[in-house]
């Protein structure tokens, strides 16, 4: 049996309340209080007692988890207790997709079935593909991939059985099968192109190179090194705690909405410039600052609040963001393949300037997975509006096993947040 994280030794939080003198002893477990432990403290019988006010969730831990590990000082990232340069240099994202859902890494066999499963749900219904063809030829891909995984659930009803485990697996394989399957018929959409069915014969990223650039040779066959590259860039994406998508994805999942409705959640969040769609952002950036003389008065305006530094920054590392590092090594490795995309020089410098800059480092502000995957996502072709939906595939591992252990954490309820209501009091109309 793996070792499991030793809860603290146990104690306890005196507090007084000065508007009563009253004084309360609430417990300390694992180096938390529980915020209900808070309503005890009134001022009289029939209030309803203190309220934790935390908005953005900054030190609010909304459940009890054992799935991915994230030491933000350190800048340490661990899937299930396995460091992520391990996972990155020995694994293919389908098996660190099985060790994030299941907990444990699996064996041939466990591999081999699991790999079997997700190959079998490649495919979409003919219909899906219609409902894909009616969005205009300029749709945002990302769009088309969240709509489109929504309407899966009405192609699929009896995913609405969240608490059978038997459902519950069935529709993790379709999702994890399908998504690269919509993704890439979403770029061919945009293209204009026909879709390339799935090849099973090919690997999940293989697969997926396929789908998105086959065109009429009888077999598509990738490059082993942008593979491998976008192998690793699925496994550092695969799941990353609590963020905002994987948060959406227990709450929309807490009311017991089937999983297709609750990813479609999750992948809206994801969409967003500060969480999935910064990739895309960094690459407009990096555009728009055109040259490296450009760079030290871009950082000037970023200082003075006139923009971000996207790519930079995160709610949770203080440190170098440890995907950020592997990404930048597996950056190198592409552009042998693809050629030197004069970005980089960009954002290296960028790198350089930030790094030593004062304000960067007193908000220890440092690069984020997504300052350099985009340029490696750009030599390997893909453009910049698909940068979300690359994101989105791999993570959709993440989102089910946050969701499936949402589900079955006794502890867990239906979402639902409180608030400090600060508006008018009753009043009539006249
Ligand atoms: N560029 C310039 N200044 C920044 C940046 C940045 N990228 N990020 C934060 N700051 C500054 C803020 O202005 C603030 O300064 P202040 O204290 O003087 O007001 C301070 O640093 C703290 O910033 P917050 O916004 O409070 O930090 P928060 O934890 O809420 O935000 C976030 C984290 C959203 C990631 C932020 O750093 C950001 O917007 N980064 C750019 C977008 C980005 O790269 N997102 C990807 C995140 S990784 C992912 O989702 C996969």
């Amino acid at each position: 049996m793996p070792e499991t994280k030793q809860s603290s030794p146990a104690g306890s939080l005196k507090i007084t309340d000065t508007r009563t003198g009253k004084n309360y002893e609430i417990p300390i477990e694992n180096e938390s209080i529980r915020a209900m432990d808070l309503r005890q403290i009134k001022v009289k019988d029939d209030d309803f007692g203190l309220l934790a006010y935390d908005p953005a969730f900054m030190n609010t831990a909304s459940c009890k988890s054992k799935i991915t590990y994230i030491d933000g000082d350190k800048g340490i990232l661990l899937y299930r207790g396995y460091p992520i340069a391990q996972l990155a240099e020995k694994c293919s994202y389908l098996q660190v997709a099985y060790l994030i859902l299941f907990g444990e890494m699996p064996t041939k066999s466990e591999l081999e079935e699991w790999t079997e499963h997700v190959r079998l749900h490649t495919y979409v219904h003919e219909n899906v593909k219609r409902l894909m063809e009616g969005f205009r030829y300029d749709a945002h891909p990302m769009g088309i991939f969240v709509s489109t995984l929504a309407a899966l659930s009405t192609f699929y009803p009896e995913a609405r059985k969240v608490l059978d485990p038997e459902v519950r697996q069935k529709q993790i394989w379709r999702l994890i099968g399908k998504v690269p399957t919509i993704a890439a018929f979403a770029y061919r959409h945009s293209l204009g192109m026909p879709y390339v069915y799935p090849d099973n014969d090919l690997s999940y990223t293989e697969n997926f190179l396929s789908m998105m650039y086959r065109v009429a040779e009888a077999k598509y066959k990738p490059n082993p090194i942008l593979t491998k590259a976008l192998e690793v860039l699925y496994i550092l994406h695969a799941d990353h705690e609590q963020n905002c998508s994987a948060n959406t994805m227990r709450s929309i999942g807490s009311s017991q909405s089937d999983p297709y409705c609750s990813a479609a959640g999750a992948a809206a969040a994801l969409y967003g410039p500060l969480h999935g769609g910064a990739n895309e952002q960094v690459l407009r950036m990096l555009d728009e600052i055109g040259t490296k003389d450009n760079v030290p008065a871009f950082i000037k305006e970023c200082k003075e609040g006139k923009g971000r530094l996207m790519g930079f920054g995160h709610r949770v590392y203080k440190n170098y963001d440890p995907r950020a590092k592997i990404i930048k090594e597996m950056a190198y490795q592409v552009f042998e393949v693809t050629g030197k995309d004069p970005k980089l020089e960009i954002a290296l410098e960028l790198e350089r300037i930030a790094l030593q800059d004062d304000y960067f480092v007193k908000r220890k502000l440092y690069p984020n997975v997504d300052f350099y995957s985009g340029l490696i996502y750009k030599a390997m072709r893909f453009p910049v509006e698909m940068f979300p939906v690359l994101f989105a595939i791999p993570r959709m591992s993440g989102w089910l096993a946050q969701w499936q252990e949402m589900l079955t954490d006794s502890e867990q309820k239906i979402a639902r947040p409180r608030q400090l209501y600060l508006g008018s009091q009753h009043r009539e109309l006249k």
